[in-house]
């Protein structure tokens, strides 16, 4: 056999995740000794909340971690059933609720329960790189539309409309507040987009890994609007918990046996440790409200300091912890100009074609996850950059 033979396959040329990719850049200058200030990629500073942490110690202490249903322990989806009652008035019997490693999992069992190969799927740009990555590795048709201003970043019936023309339309996927946008759509414009998928037969999936983390505007799961929505969620974002790799999904009852047995043999179960220290994490309001207020402290200060410097056209910071700042007064060339200022400034952020590969190179995305003195030295250090 010659060696041409053994290639990569054609589903695995995805593009690679830039911010990642700055990351590792960023990486490589402090090994050097800089100091870089990270705004690149949506982390949370602070750690899993004390009651997470005193969970697993515990469980490390005197249990055994094991393997766990595929669907995930039940504690977990009985304080998740509660945590929907409680936010948002909704009752979930815990039956359709599923535990995942990440809400990245929940993406893949979704995707695979609910599409087959060559269906299309619209998603907005600019929108999180990873689902069209996922989709692209599972044979499915990422569709992207251009969302902007006149809809204030958010996809509308009228989109769809116009997706439909080109061939059929099998889900659609939202995430509100939205990566790198941190825009949130209002629940009217949920409802109607949700009511018009429904209304065709087109799946709707939810991302809602930024709820928790809205600063204006109303806050709404997709399960209001409809039973047949696929709501992911993750315990990444809000609850600080990044590297336990522990997500959940709310599943339409016609996916849950389908979606189980999948993840039986791609994941097993999600990590049991993570299960225990999440089930806690969902009691820690205070603790968590307590990050929020910090995030939201420095989003005040960055959307006072950015336009002072320079950077005045951002997208409304509604959730998450993201600005979408245009750098067209400075550059149309958004990877050339996040090199220059990590190098320069020792700023790492994201260049927009990370999330938009139409208007992108004209747009960077800073995170605001991390504390209130890198904010301000970020500011001091960007001033001087774009002087
Ligand atoms: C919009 C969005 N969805 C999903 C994810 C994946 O998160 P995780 O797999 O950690 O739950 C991210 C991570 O940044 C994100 O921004």
């Amino acid at each position: 056999m010659t060696s041409s033979a053994f290639v990569p396959s054609r589903r695995s040329d995805v593009a690679p995740f830039i911010a990642m990719d700055v990351l590792s850049e960023a990486a490589r200058l402090e090994a050097d000794g800089r100091r870089i200030v990270h705004m690149e990629v949506g982390q949370p500073s602070a750690p899993a909340p004390k009651a997470a942490l005193a969970a697993a110690d515990e469980a490390l202490r005197h249990g055994r971690i094991g393997y766990t249903e595929a669907l995930g322990v039940k504690p977990l989806r009985h304080a998740l059933a509660r945590h929907y009652k409680r936010t948002y008035g909704v009752e979930v019997p815990i039956e359709r609720i599923m535990a995942t490693t990440g809400s990245s999992a929940g993406f893949n069992l979704a995707f695979l329960a609910a599409f087959d190969p060559g269906d299309r799927v619209v998603l907005t740009a600019p929108g999180y790189p990873a689902y069209r990555n996922i989709l692209k590795a599972l044979g499915l048709v990422p569709v992207e539309v251009e969302v902007g201003a006149d809809t204030r970043w958010s996809l509308t019936p009228e989109h769809l409309e116009e997706a439909l023309k080109d061939g059929p339309v099998k889900g659609v996927l939202v995430a509100s507040p939205a990566n790198p946008t941190g825009t949130m759509m209002s629940a009217d414009a949920l409802e109607d987009l949700i009511g018009y998928c429904e209304s065709r037969g087109i799946w709707f999936i939810s991302d809602e890994i930024y709820h928790g983390l809205d600063y204006a505007g109303e806050q709404k799961t997709a399960l209001e609007f409809s039973s047949n929505a696929i709501v992911i969620n993750s315990f990444s974002k809000y609850y600080c918990m990044t590297g336990w790799r522990i997500g959940w999904m709310i599943l339409p009852e016609q996916l849950v046996r389908p979606v189980e047995r999948i993840a039986q043999s791609l994941y097993i179960s999600p990590p049991e440790l993570s299960q225990i220290a999440a089930t806690a994490a969902l009691d820690a309001v205070q603790e968590l409200e307590g990050v929020k207020a910090g995030y939201a402290a420095n989003r005040a200060l960055l959307l006072k300091g950015l336009p002072d410097i320079g950077l005045d056209r951002l997208l409304p910071v509604d959730g998450a912890f993201y600005i979408y700042a245009d750098i067209s007064r400075f550059s149309s060339n958004s990877l050339e100009f996040a090199r220059q200022m990590l190098h320069q400034a020792g700023v790492a952020a994201t260049p927009g074609v990370d999330f938009d590969p139409v208007h992108g190179h004209e747009f960077l995305r800073f995170s605001f996850a991390g504390t209130h003195e890198d904010m301000k030295e970020a500011l001091s250090r960007l001033s001087a950059f774009l002087k």
